[in-house]
């Protein structure tokens, strides 16, 4: 998708400027070409060896050294780029933009360019709240500069809050989605995507009640749903999270509906209204109890253990899946499997009805449940997507990123996807 696009990447001093090296890996990985410029903050973060070593070309310090510019002018450097990316934004270089200074070469860059730009803020949540900072965001939107995060979460300086750099793979996916509505478009669909539509996603495990102490459920800890729901509220969409019992915390700027079985959560599902997405992430248990016990089921000395009778439960998936009026423009399943993962996967995006499966191994040893990664496979009409390892917030990210996309793509362009 990046094939001949040249990024210009501009690595400030923050904490998050190790992220930037995992950024340029991506970026090639996609075919695009990635220069670097870093501030003498950046560096003490990261070495220009690294950054060297990952981009395969010279990294640019130094506005005053002859052999920089002789060999690529401060203009020069701008006009061989498509993009250019700031990531990490600090604050500092933040105030420097929307101040107009031409104080080192970063700056000076980001001053003489007429390409778009594209930063990713990363700093301490103060700092990011400061009224300051906030009046050189908006200087710099107003001027065109088009953001991505920061995102919540928590901070290496030990706070909580907004000022987490974008993960590489959201920032991977924002650029995707600039050059591919083109970069006039780009900044509105950017910011928020998503603003205006409504999501559903589902979480979690449930629980069957065998009597009312006793119940039948899984290992799902939620991360992966809670994450997706968080990721589309970023994006500016009006989530409503249906969580079966989890111990994983409420995604802020989400609402979230708490349930305990199958037939709750589906009940909750249908009350959410109308939606334009739905992520069924939750592991909903196949069967409950025929007809659970009202009292606590009596161990009787010498007797045989109870039979459990069970019936099958509602699919979620598949119900919210069926043909008509109410059907969301989009819904996503997720298959987990312990084998014949794609296969199974593709058979089962026909059976529920569904738009896309996510298609994630959850044999013992990938340790997906419970755990903090995942390796999946994007399934849709027209094929199968193999993402790397990432981490649950990166797949939460990237997925969200393919949702607005697709939501925001006029139908024709969606045959081509
Ligand atoms: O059939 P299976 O459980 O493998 O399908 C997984 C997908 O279907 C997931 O997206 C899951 O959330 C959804 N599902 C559901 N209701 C069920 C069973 C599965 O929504 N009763």
């Amino acid at each position: 998708m990046l094939h001949g696009k040249r990024i210009l990447l501009i690595v400030a001093g923050g904490i998050a400027a190790f992220k930037s090296l995992e950024l340029i890996r991506r970026l090639r990985e996609r075919g695009a070409a990635v220069r670097c410029v870093v501030t003498e903050a950046g560096a003490k973060f990261v070495t220009p060896l690294s950054l060297q070593a990952l981009s395969e070309d010279r990294v640019y310090t130094d506005m005053f050294s002859l052999t920089d510019e002789n060999e690529m002018g401060h203009i020069q450097l701008s006009r061989d780029a498509d993009l250019l990316v700031v990531a990490p934004a600090t604050a500092n270089i933040l105030a420097r933009m929307a101040g107009g200074m031409a104080d080192d070469l970063a700056a000076t860059v980001l001053l003489a360019t007429d390409k778009p730009v594209l930063a990713a803020p990363a700093m301490n949540v103060r700092m990011w709240t400061h009224a300051a900072t906030v009046a050189n965001v908006e200087t710099l939107k107003k001027r065109g500069v088009t953001f991505i995060g920061p995102n919540d979460g928590a901070m290496a300086c030990n706070e909580h809050g907004p000022g987490r750099m974008s993960e590489p793979a959201e920032i991977v996916a924002a650029i995707e989605s600039m050059l591919a509505v083109g970069l006039a478009s780009a900044r509105p669909l950017l910011e928020q995507p998503l603003a205006g539509k409504r999501a559903l996603v589902t979480s979690g495990p449930t629980r069957e009640a065998i009597d009312p102490v006793r119940y039948i459920s899984n290992h799902s800890s939620g991360k992966q749903g809670h994450a997706i729901a968080a990721a589309l509220a970023r994006l500016g969409a009006e989530v409503t999270l249906v969580s079966g019992p989890v111990t994983v915390a409420d995604p802020t700027g989400v609402r979230t509906v708490h349930v305990d079985s199958a037939d709750e959560m589906l009940a909750a599902c249908l009350a959410a209204g109308a939606i334009d997405v739905a992520v069924c992430a939750a592991a909903v248990a196949d069967w409950k109890v025929a007809k659970p016990s009202k009292a606590k089921i009596k161990k009787k000395p010498g007797a045989q253990p109870p039979a459990l009778d069970l019936a099958p439960n509602p699919d979620i998936l598949a119900t919210l899946s069926k043909p008509g009026t109410g059907r969301a423009t989009l819904i996503v399943g997720f298959a987990a499997e312990t084998e014949n993962l794609v296969a199974n996967a593709i058979d089962k995006r026909q059976r529920k009805g569904c738009d896309w499966i996510v298609a994630n191994d959850v044999s013992p040893a990938t340790g997906t449940f419970g755990g903090e990664r995942n390796t999946v496979h994007l399934i849709s009409a027209t094929g199968v997507e193999d993402w790397p390892t990432l981490a649950k917030d990166e797949v939460a990210g990237r997925l969200a990123a393919r949702i607005a996309l697709h939501l925001a793509r006029p139908r024709s362009a969606e045959a081509a996807e």
